[in-house]
């Protein structure tokens, strides 16, 4: 069933708290496809009763960025939705999830804001303020849904590791469920943006998961030394590729590291064709 109001999902929840029932949490911002769908498959079969929220969150997006060019598919993300099984679709206004007249500003409006040394890298340097729009979005969706569980993409693993960070930090009465990154054939991350891409804009965005397999592969065979391990990606590179960064951190903290291991998580970001994509792997 598709809401709009929170007092609409409030009375659900409700209702399914009464009958003793799990809830789970799958917050997205809608153009939902099969990474979004794998998400509400885990939650599905984890929980009792499924929430998917489908907002484009207006304080998340930096100026200058896509927000009003933000693919919204609402009839088609309800049908996917639920035809894995979601029970509730809740896509609320701007107006509805800030107030009427809210001015959607840290001077006006409470922020949850993450941790500096959490944000001040990776996609946090370029993107200043998004992880407060999000952290705050997702903890109104924590407390609107009163869920149980809710459910991320590995896809997004900086904003995975903030989320976590401030439900322990804050107390939030939820466990974070991560679930891996789900690629095309060709190896490209799915991500809402490729669609914004051209055939061969999709082609030359291979590259980014070019990199990371390799580096995998690299330090399978036994390199650990991050620069080693980094010049590696030079040769992928061509003039379509405009390189944002590619690092190395702990997968927990986010702490650079200089040699690898099991623990570490390589990010990378690079636009093709002027979209900002972004994909990661786990080196264990
Ligand atoms: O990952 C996303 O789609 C968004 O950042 C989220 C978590 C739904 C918050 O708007």
């Amino acid at each position: 069933m598709l809401v709009h109001k929170i007092s609409e999902v409030k009375d659900a929840v409700n209702k399914w708290r009464g009958e003793g029932l799990k809830i789970g949490l799958v917050p997205t911002m809608g153009a939902l496809h099969a990474g979004h769908a794998s998400l509400i498959k885990k939650a599905v079969e984890t929980c009792d009763k499924v929430i998917v929220s489908v907002f484009v969150n207006p304080i998340q997006f930096c100026p200058g960025e896509d927000y009003n060019e933000y693919p919204r598919t609402l009839d088609k993300d309800v049908e996917l939705a639920e035809s894995i099984g979601a029970d509730l679709i809740f896509a609320p206004t701007p107006d509805e999830m800030y107030g009427a007249g809210q001015r959607l500003s840290n001077d006006t409006l409470a922020y949850v804001v993450p941790p500096f040394f959490y944000v001040n890298k990776l996609c946090g340097k370029s993107r200043v303020g998004h992880f407060d729009g999000v952290c705050t979005v997702v903890a109104k969706l924590f407390n609107i849904t009163g869920a149980d569980y809710a459910f991320f993409g590995q896809k997004d693993a900086q904003q995975l590791v903030i989320i976590k960070k401030f439900v322990k930090d804050l107390n939030f009465p939820i466990e974070i469920v991560s679930c891996p990154i789900v690629r095309e054939e060709s190896g490209l991350a799915l991500s809402s943006r490729n669609k914004y891409l051209t055939e061969d804009g999709k082609k030359d965005a291979l590259v980014l998961s070019k990199i990371l397999f390799n580096i995998k592969a690299c330090y399978e065979k036994g390199i650990t030394d991050v620069s080693a391990l980094k010049e590696t990606a030079f040769s992928y590179l061509t003039d379509k590729h405009d390189m944002e960064y590619l690092e190395f951190v702990d997968k927990n903290d986010l702490e650079d590291k200089t040699t690898a291991d099991n623990d570490t998580l390589v990010l990378i970001a690079c636009r093709v064709e002027g979209v900002r994509l972004i994909d990661n792997i786990l080196l264990a």
